[in-house]
């Protein structure tokens, strides 16, 4: 990701004092109030603003994290979308004409049913889960998240992938008029990304259309985003177009723009640094009182995934395939 210096850093993405020595903050600090207060559906944040709609009928998955999840606030304000600018505030602050609904998905490639779908037609059939994953960002920070979804696998298999599909590519849609970091080219737009077929089909990978048990925010890549919780955040594409089944690996995002810094398969690993900086610790991302006391923690091999993924892998050198 760019490196900006302090004097390029925006006061809005300053906590503001305010958000310090809240009351909430101090209670939940002090362990008083957690964030799942409901006891039935998906985890309910004590802070989401009026206007959020919540999602109907979400199981809770039963291997859930047991960490306590970042606020609702945290999720929401300190985001990397680049197509609403490169700083962590700007997908709050600038996503307000974006316009998730109606919208499509493109399925094609290697597939027996190409075709265009609405939005409905791909998720309808599914039950949404409630999965608490933790997020972590190639930039060393890290989250716990509430995300609702689907297995991506259950929806992919509906398509009915052939035989020659060794991957899947992803992409984000392009709308300039409503997504003003599009306007300039930091990146190439597009933004794309993909996974092999067996890392697509892991029974961890989500098709995400919620977070706190409401529908995805604009910053967070609504209507649908991809989380990979073992991989570094960027692999995790937001606001997806198309979904492509390949038989090549399909370029990304990332290693387009810096192929000796961000490779295709970016799993979580403590033990490969970044060109730039290392990747065995991480700040997890708080605020208020909390924040005053926030220490580095540990980075875990594949985010804490190694058990249900590390198979995946076998025989991969990981220093050559970062
Ligand atoms: N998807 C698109 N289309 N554009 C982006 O800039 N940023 C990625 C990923 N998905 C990004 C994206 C990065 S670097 C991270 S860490 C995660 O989204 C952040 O997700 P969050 O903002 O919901 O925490």
């Amino acid at each position: 990701m760019l490196i900006r210096r302090p004097p390029d850093i925006r006061s809005s993405e300053i906590t503001p004092e305010r958000h310090y020595f809240n009351r909430r903050e101090l209670l939940r600090s002090a362990g008083f109030i957690g964030a799942g207060a409901l006891l039935s559906g998906a985890t309910a944040a004590d802070d989401i603003p009026a206007g959020h709609r919540r999602l109907a009928g979400v199981q809770r998955w039963p291997a859930s994290l047991k960490d306590p999840p970042n606020t609702f606030e945290e999720i929401t304000t300190y985001n990397n979308f680049y197509e609403f600018g490169a700083g962590k505030a700007d997908p709050a602050e600038e996503s307000g004409r974006f316009r998730p609904k109606p919208w499509k998905v493109t399925i094609d490639g290697e597939t027996e049913a190409p075709g265009s779908h609405d939005y409905d037609t791909l998720i309808k059939p599914h039950t949404l889960e409630e999965r608490i994953y933790r997020l972590r960002c190639v930039e060393a920070w890290s989250m716990v998240v509430p995300w609702v979804g689907i297995p991506l696998a259950a929806v992919l298999k509906r398509y009915k992938p052939t035989s020659k599909a060794k991957y899947v590519a992803f992409e984000t849609i392009v709308r300039p008029e409503e997504m003003p970091g599009q306007r300039s080219r930091v990146l190439d737009w597009p933004y794309v990304e993909g996974l092999t077929i067996a890392e697509a089909m892991h029974p961890l990978t989500l098709l995400v259309v919620g977070v706190y048990g409401v529908e995805l925010p604009a910053q967070n890549g609504a209507p649908l985003r991809l989380m990979v919780p073992w991989k570094y955040g960027f692999k995790s594409i937001k606001s997806i177009v198309r979904i492509s089944f390949t038989e090549k690996r399909p370029p990304t995002t990332w290693s387009l723009s810096a192929p000796n810094e961000y490779g295709f398969y970016a799993n979580v690993n403590p033990e490969v640094d970044h060109p730039r900086w290392s990747q065995a610790t991480e700040r997890r991302v708080s605020s208020g009182f909390s924040s005053l006391f926030a220490a580095r923690q540990d980075t875990l091999m594949f985010n804490g995934y190694a058990d249900q993924v590390a198979s995946l892998y076998t025989g991969l050198d990981l220093v050559k395939n970062f």
